[in-house]
This record gives structure tokens, sequence and C-alpha cells, in this order.
């Protein structure tokens, strides 16, 4: 027989004879004459309530059925008697699976967040882990959607690189060489190209480079994959390993750019409510309480955008101390970030054109701008309780800029002859950005902490699991 999933069987849309269910245990209560156990498989937040009858030959092993327990159910679905619930299931055969005993740590209290970390492979079967994977499993899907229903084609970017497409340098070294002993030039360097690929390579913070690539040939791109940062930051946003969508344009400009990106934000959120309407409940009334209210007037709303010169009057204008006093060239803190989007617009804010030393080099030099204030065409999304939730820019088409910026940024033209090659042939405008997946997760679930958004976390200090 074939198995039925919880969510299926809640929509049914009559009584059925026969029916089988397969799930874990999440409460058993017993009464004298039968025993009532809410059975959940993880496809929908509700579970299912089984009645077991105690007369029946099966019921000797309900006593087994404690929470956790894994357990296959064959019976009638029949209108509910109980409120609450539309359904239930009488049970014809009751099996117990998999036992689990009284040290099962998700026994029905609440958890601290900090200790569902700690036990990263059961907490999957919690109500909020369930919601909040299931809607990450949705928005996946919608990233997706919405590039392909656009014309965009997906690119696959590597993950092991020799680029450092940020030029930041914060990056995770791949190597096989021996670390105790390993082989050495005749000047007693190490010699890298005694490495797998014969030179230093790294794990990708950004499959940008490669992704323009594309967008030079295919027009309309987009990257989503895993990108890692060995930055050392402890902060509930910063993850070392995250997911990054990454769009690139050809023929765009950074207005272009900052209207993808707004309809991009709109279109998740709206996506979640429609097909992840009862997880959003559920975090409504149990993370975030103003989460509704917040996501709808989003969605109604226009974002407002600022220059990044404009940002530093405002900053200035505030009255408040900031712990990191800002001035013009100065980046923004997070601090700084949260009062724009929170207080003083009070609305998701697209921050543009910044100082040109402290973005990336790639980033394309505004026309007209002072030279004794140069600025980039550079936009950061920030909203209300994240900050910066995507980094993008018009990049710098044109050889010589690049150039200049390279050198400006340090780098080494021969590490990027590739890159530079694209502004020597058939050079166009263009722009992209990075979405962080787990920030816009955090952004529609109200979870606060990048940790309880991505399955198995890992920041500085933890790879467990
Ligand atoms: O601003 P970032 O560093 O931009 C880039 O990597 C560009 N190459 C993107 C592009 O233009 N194609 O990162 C983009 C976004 C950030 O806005 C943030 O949402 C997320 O990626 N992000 C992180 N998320 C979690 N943990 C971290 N350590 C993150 N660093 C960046
Ligand atoms: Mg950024």
């Amino acid at each position: 027989m074939q198995r039925t999933l919880v969510k299926d069987a809640l929509q049914a849309s009559g009584p059925m004879d026969s029916i089988l269910l397969q799930g874990w245990v999440r409460t058993r209560r017993d009464a004298k004459a039968f025993s009532f156990i809410e059975l959940n498989d993880g496809s929908c937040l509700k579970g299912l309530q089984i009645i077991v009858d105690a007369t029946l030959p099966d019921y000797a092993h309900v006593a087994q059925a404690s929470t956790g327990a894994s357990v296959a159910v064959q019976g009638r679905l029949v209108a509910s008697q109980g409120g609450g619930q539309k359904w239930e299931v009488v049970a014809a055969q009751f099996t117990v699976l998999g036992e689990a005993d009284a040290t099962y740590p998700l026994q029905k209290k609440g958890h601290t967040l900090e200790f569902l970390r700690e036990i990263a492979h059961l907490r999957p079967r919690s109500n909020l882990f369930g919601a909040v994977f299931r809607v990450r499993s949705r928005l996946a899907y919608a990233v997706h959607q919405f590039f392909q229903e656009r014309g965009f084609c997906y690119v696959h970017t590597p993950i092991v690189t020799a680029s450092d497409a940020e030029g930041a340098g914060d990056m995770f070294r791949v190597t096989t060489l021996d670390l105790a002993n390993p082989p050495k030039t005749e000047q007693g360097e190490i010699d890298h190209s005694k490495d797998f690929f014969g030179k230093k390579t790294f794990l990708t913070v950004s499959g940008q480079l490669e992704a323009e690539i594309f967008a030079t040939a295919l027009s309309n791109v987009y990257t989503f994959g895993p990108t890692f940062r060995a930055e050392n930051s402890h902060t509930s946003r910063h993850a070392s390993e995250f997911w990054m969508i990454e769009p690139e344009v050809a023929f765009c400009d950074l207005a272009g750019d900052m209207d993808l990106a707004e309809s991009f934000v709109k279109y998740l959120i709206r996506d979640a409510q429609q097909h992840c309407a009862a997880d959003l409940e559920f975090f409504a009334k149990f993370v975030d309480k103003e989460l509704a209210a917040r996501l709808n007037f989003v969605l109604e709303r226009p974002f407002q955008r600022c220059s990044y010169t404009e940002a530093v009057e405002i900053l200035a204008r505030s009255g408040k101390t900031w712990e990191h006093p800002v001035a013009w060239g100065d980046n923004l803190q997070s601090e700084h970030e949260r009062y724009l989007t929170e207080e003083h617009f009070k609305c998701p804010v697209t921050v543009y054109n910044y100082p040109r030393a402290i973005k990336a080099f790639y980033m394309r030099v505004t026309d007209g701008c002072a030279p004794d204030r140069q600025t980039v065409g550079a936009m950061d999304l920030l909203v209300p309780g994240i900050g910066e939730i995507i980094g993008g820019s018009q990049r710098e088409e044109r050889l010589e800029h690049l150039r200049a910026g390279m050198a400006l940024h340090h780098l080494e033209e021969k590490n990027y002859w590739w890159y530079l090659d694209l502004r020597r042939y058939g050079t166009v405008p263009h722009s992209g950005f990075g979405l962080g997946f787990e920030r816009m997760l955090m952004f529609v679930t109200g979870v606060a902490n990048i940790r309880d958004v991505i399955p198995f976390a890992r920041t500085p200090g933890t790879a467990e699991f």
C-alpha cells in the first residue's frame, strides 16, 4: 500500500477506508479504551491524530510508541470528533519501526535555540526547524522560478577557484600538500606548483567573476550555490559557508540592477506567503510577532533609495552617538545600516554610489564624480532587523578604468587575465548583485540568528555534523 503524507491526508476531500501513514510520534496520550498519538512526518507543520483502540491486537506495541519513535499506521481516515482538526485516523494496524527512549532530547517542552544547535541532527524534527527548512526549500525553488520566468540562464560557477572574486583575501585554502612537510622551492618557500591544481587554490567567495563571463555571452544569467568566507566574524548574520544567488545582466546599469533586486526580494516574500502560509503563521506566533505586518508593509511600498553621500549626511544629522563615528569615506557599520532602514526610512533602503576605496576593484567608477570624492556604482540593499541583505554593483566595463581599480586595490593583473579579456573583446555595460540566501530567510521567517536558517552552520570554531 502506498504511503500518504500527513499534509495530503489533512487536505483530503472525504473520508477514506484505508490509508497508510508513516512518521514520528510527537506525543502520546493514553486513555482507558484508546491511545491518542500525534504523528508528524515533516510534510507540514501539523500532525495527524491517530487513535489506537485498546482492543486492537497491535495495541501491545503502543507502549513503545514514545515521543520520537517512528511508526507506521494503516487505518481509516475519518472526520475528527474533537476540535482543531478536520481528519483523524483510526488505526487498524500499528507498527513501531524504531523506538526512542526517554533520553530522546526533543521531549515536548520548550528548548532554547542554543541547545537545539547542539543537536542539529535532531532539530529538523522540531516544529520550528521543520518550518524553517520547508521555507528554505520552497524559496530555493522560487529563486529558480523567478529567474527562469525572466529568461535567465542558470550557470554553475566553480567552488574551487584560483581567483579572489572580491579581492578581499578572506578565502579558505584548498590544498593536498603535506602540511607538516610541504615541497619547497630552491628559495626555501612552499612550492605551490606541486599542489594538486599546480597553483594555490581556494574555496570561492563569490561566483560573480565567472558569472560575468557568461553574462557577456548569454546576456542574462544567475548562479545559486555555496560560497565561503574565512572572515573571523562572530555575529548573528555571518556564516563561513552560506548560499548566495548572483544574477548578472548584460546591458544593464545600476538603476536596472536596483530594480531587479527589489522585484526579486518582493517576489520571494510573496512566494513564501502563498506557499508556506502555515509555517509563516507559526513564525508570526512564536518567533516574531511583527513578522506578518512587516512583510506586508515591505511588499506594499517601493524601497527607498539614497546615495552613500546622503546616507552619511543623514547619519551626521541624526543626533545619535555612534560607536563608530562615520565620516565620508568610512564604511557603514551595522549600527548605521540599521539606523537608516529601521529608524530613518523605516523601510528597506538601497544605498548606492559608495567611495571607491572601500568597495571591490571591479565596480564602475561613477561618471562625473569629483576626483577627490570618487565613487563607484555599488548598491547595498538594507532591510529592517538585518541590515545588508544584497550587495551589488554596475561592473567596470572600461579596460583602463578596471586596470586602475586593480592597481588601487593592489591586485595583480596576471591573476585576472581572463577577466580583463572580457573588457578587451566586445565589452558591454553590465551589472549584478548577490543576495545572501540565509539573510533572506532570516528576513522572511523572523529567525534572528543565521545559524538557525542553515541546516548545518559553519562559523568560526564550529563544524560539527
Ligand atoms: O556584498 P557581498 O560580499 O557581494 C559579493 O560577493 C558580490 N560578488 C555579489 C555580486 O555582486 N555578485 O555579498 C553579497 C551578499 C551580502 O549582501 C549578504 O547578504 C551575503 O551575501 N553575505 C553573507 N551572508 C552570510 N554570511 C556571510 N559571511 C556573508 N557575507 C556576505
Ligand atoms: Mg557587501
